[in-house]
């Protein structure tokens, strides 16, 4: 049994927490008993900057090729908005058709939350945000530019296909997690009393596909306005949560930020079809931090955790039982790290970045295979 893995650094602090993920790897497979190839490919802002190019439709056709991709961070300071991320991020999120990006918001024994009497009981949720649709179709266009009539417009989009699939992964999660102990409730964002054509589409399947199939599923719906004032002020009401992909967007950085900050917020962006040809993408949420890059500072635990989802989700969906062992491991061992960071700042705690991958490997060490 092996694992193909697509490795994509990409600028910034980057390489540097993914040097860190693929120590851990390198560790797990060893104890798994498994094979890894890792193939470093240089997409990012330096390359553009070399070369102009962004990343080209063969590359694309080229990573499809990978059991999987694990993508460091883009956005380079001498590049302009847009360039790099919706040239390589999007580009690969749209074209390989990973129509899910799953982002746990999730408070670590050890972590501290800005929110005042909150603890890893009350901040314990999965935003299932959909990936490929709504304003980053990027439909819309300026017209009269440069002018006091300038008039811009962009397009929110949902077909009722990509809705409906992205809420029966939502629906499939929230029950798979009420057999976990959760409430079995699924929320859904949106704003449905101004954005009536996109939130009605969302609104009606969301009931539909509820009542006709997952009535052990508990159904709520809120507008994104309130959802922001719930997550500060009681996120313990949130357990499977469904949005639509800018809305979403928005909700998961609020969301990493009540689970102590970038620094542990890991997401997967998914095609999570059986039948699916194309490698799911994991990366931390957080950006390319240029200003602490190459100085051994970034929290790697993001890009772990998110290596610990790339295992789990490959092993399930590709059938490779120690894939899914070694996420579980991997998972278990950043669990173990938190409460070092008891009483100092996740971002800014003075650990160094690979002083973390040492924690980390030295936890794995205590954890059974
Ligand atoms: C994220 C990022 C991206 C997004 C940007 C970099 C295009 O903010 O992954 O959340 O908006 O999806
Ligand atoms: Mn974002």
């Amino acid at each position: 049994m092996s694992l193909n893995l697509a490795v994509i650094g990409g600028d910034g602090t980057g390489p540097e927490v993914v040097a860190q993920a693929l120590r851990v790897l390198d560790q797990v497979a060893k104890d798994g008993g498994f094979e890894v190839q890792t193939t470093p490919l240089p997409y990012g802002g330096e390359r553009y900057l070399e070369t102009g190019t962004v990343l080209t439709d063969d590359e694309v056709e080229g990573l499809k090729a990978y059991d999987a991709i694990l993508l460091g961070a883009v956005g380079h300071a001498d590049v302009p908005p847009g360039v790099l991320e919706k040239g390589i991020l999007l580009k690969l999120r749209f074209e390989l058709d990973q129509y899910i990006n799953l982002r746990p918001v999730k408070l670590y024994p050890g972590i501290e939350t800005p929110l005042a009497g909150k603890g890893p009981d009350e901040i314990d949720m999965v935003v299932v945000r959909e990936n490929t649709e709504d304003l980053y179709c990027g439909n819309g266009g300026v017209a009269r530019r440069g002018t006091a009539q300038e008039i811009s417009t962009q397009e929110m989009i949902a077909t009722r296909f990509g809705v409906e699939r992205c809420l029966r992964y939502a629906f499939e999660l929230a029950r798979s997690r009420k057999a976990q102990g959760f409430p079995g409730r699924l929320t859904l964002v949106h704003k449905t009393n101004v954005l009536t054509f996109c939130g009605g589409t969302w609104f009606r399947a969301f009931e539909a596909i509820g009542e006709a199939d997952y009535a052990d599923i508990e159904r709520e719906y809120h507008h994104v306005d309130a959802c922001c004032m719930y997550l500060a002020t009681k996120p313990e009401i949130y357990d499977t949560v469904v949005v639509p992909n800018m809305f979403g967007d928005i909700i998961t950085d609020l969301g990493a930020a009540i689970a102590g900050g970038m620094g542990i917020a890991a997401s997967g962006n998914l095609n999570p079809d059986p039948s699916n040809p194309n490698p799911s993408m994991f990366e931390p949420v957080h950006g390319s931090s240029p200003d602490i890059a190459g100085q051994n500072k970034a929290n790697p635990l993001a890009c772990i955790d998110s290596l610990a989802m790339l295992l789990r989700e490959t092993g399930r969906t590709q059938g490779k039982p120690a894939l899914e062992a070694a996420g579980e491991r991997v998972g278990a061992a950043v669990l173990a790290v938190t409460p070092k960071f008891t009483g100092k700042k996740l971002d800014r705690s003075g650990y160094g970045t690979s002083e973390i991958g040492d924690m980390v490997l030295e936890a794995l060490g205590a954890i059974p295979v």
